[in-house]
């Protein structure tokens, strides 16, 4: 290990260097991009009709065209009948479930949420925008503990059991943004069969990184058969998009959930929407096929990413493996490795690499009201500088560990 005086003298070097450098952006790379650029040419002029004769180009078809519910029910883990493909964004579905919820109430509770105080459990460290939707629409957030294997359900069943204002629970399933942490069945089972004193109590399952593995793919129970064998089928919505897997902004956007909850929300949309973008649907099935070659895709990505994540932990180990000046997660997918310093330690951490050029996700935003209680997370996103900027960024941010 370095001593203090080169780790200084290293820093300064870098500080007065003028570095422009980025580890916050959570999206995929141009060489990721790369991989779809099929779609923009795999419809010929004359294709835009849809298996059912459906004119793509035109108004209509609310909920999705069969041919893509096919091609991508199986990333949710649902069928395909209990799927709607949406528009661009599956944060988009979220906001707007969450806001006809507060208007509304929910299926089988038509009451507004609005009117009730509503809470939220939030997992944390979390996705920062699951909490700007919260606190957007005044929905009170507490903070859960996320284990190894998921959210302290301890925690979950008891808060919810006790209090009929909370609402709702927001879960990353696989490889959560950002620890990385896959759901555990136990967990899985326990979100499913548990017994919350809200009867419009729901469960918010982003599966963002269902098929964004590094390797070997982990499993993750199937949220929706649990619920419906825990006679709770109604409790769960799930959702997932391509923004990952072909265009981040431009990809296909699905939501899944029971039957009696999906006609529910066609309601909904059909005075939200003529429908939605039919022809990037219809591009998505040409240039897939099957859900097979989907996951083939992904590998392409890994292959592009894996690197850079084992760049990262390799970096980490070797400096501080043995020094006790922070821990990470070691994700087996998605777009995030978290890093925990010492407790009180990461604004500090935050700043000194600012001074230095360069970007980190903001100390605070994987936490409700962007509040690290123990000031310690920093999210690392690896996909998009090349490997030569991570290494640099990582360097840097070594040594601003050290030195706070
Ligand atoms: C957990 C999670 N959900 C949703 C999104 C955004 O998804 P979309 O592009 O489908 O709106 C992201 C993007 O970073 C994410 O990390």
């Amino acid at each position: 290990m370095k001593d203090l005086s080169t780790v200084r003298a290293e820093y300064e070097k870098i500080r007065s260097s003028g570095a422009r450098l980025d580890m916050s952006r959570g999206k995929p790379n141009k060489e990721q991009l790369d991989l779809s650029n099929g779609l923009l040419t795999c419809l010929r002029e004359d294709e835009f009709k849809a298996s059912d004769g459906t004119d793509c180009r035109n108004y209509g078809g609310l909920d999705g065209l069969p041919e893509a519910k096919q091609l991508l029910h199986r990333m949710l883990d649902v069928g395909p009948d209990e799927i709607i493909i949406g528009g661009n964004s599956s944060l988009n579905l979220m906001f707007d479930m969450v806001g006809h919820a507060m208007l509304r109430g929910v299926y089988g509770v038509e009451k507004p949420w609005a009117a009730q105080k509503p809470v939220f459990l939030c997992p944390a460290p979390g996705y920062d925008r699951h909490f700007a939707i919260c606190e957007h629409f005044g929905i009170e957030m507490l903070p859960i503990p996320m284990l190894k294997d998921g959210p302290d359900m301890d925690l979950v069943e008891d808060i919810a059991g006790s209090d009929v204002k909370v609402k709702g629970i927001w879960c990353t399933p696989k490889y959560s943004n950002p620890t990385g942490v896959t759901y555990s069945d136990e967990v899985v089972r326990r979100l499913a069969a548990m017994k919350p004193k809200a009867d419009d109590f729901r469960i918010f399952w982003d599966n963002a990184y269902a098929i964004h593995s590094l390797g070997t793919p982990e499993d993750l129970m199937d949220i929706l058969s649990a619920c419906r064998d825990a006679g709770n089928e109604d409790r769960v919505f799930i959702f997932g998009s391509t923004s990952k897997v072909t265009f981040a902004g431009a990809g296909v956007a699905m939501m899944g959930a029971s039957t009696a909850n999906l006609n529910f929300i066609r309601k909904r949309l059909s005075k939200q929407t003529i429908g939605p973008d039919k022809v990037n649907q219809l591009r998505h099935v040409k240039f897939f096929g099957n859900y097979e070659n989907i996951l083939k895709h992904m590998e392409k990505h890994a292959a592009i990413i894996k690197p850079k994540f084992d760049l990262v932990t390799g970096m980490l180990e070797q400096e501080l493996g043995s020094c006790g000046l922070a821990s990470w997660s070691q994700p087996a997918g998605g777009y995030f490795i978290s890093l925990n310093t010492l407790p009180g330690k990461a604004k500090k951490v935050y700043d000194l690499a600012a001074a230095a050029g360069l970007v980190l996700t903001r100390v605070g935003d994987t936490f409700p009201y962007g509040k690290d209680p123990e000031d310690q997370n920093i999210r690392i996103a690896p996909t998009f500088p090349s490997l030569e900027e991570m290494e640099k960024a990582m360097e840097l941010l070594l040594l601003c560990i050290r030195l706070a």
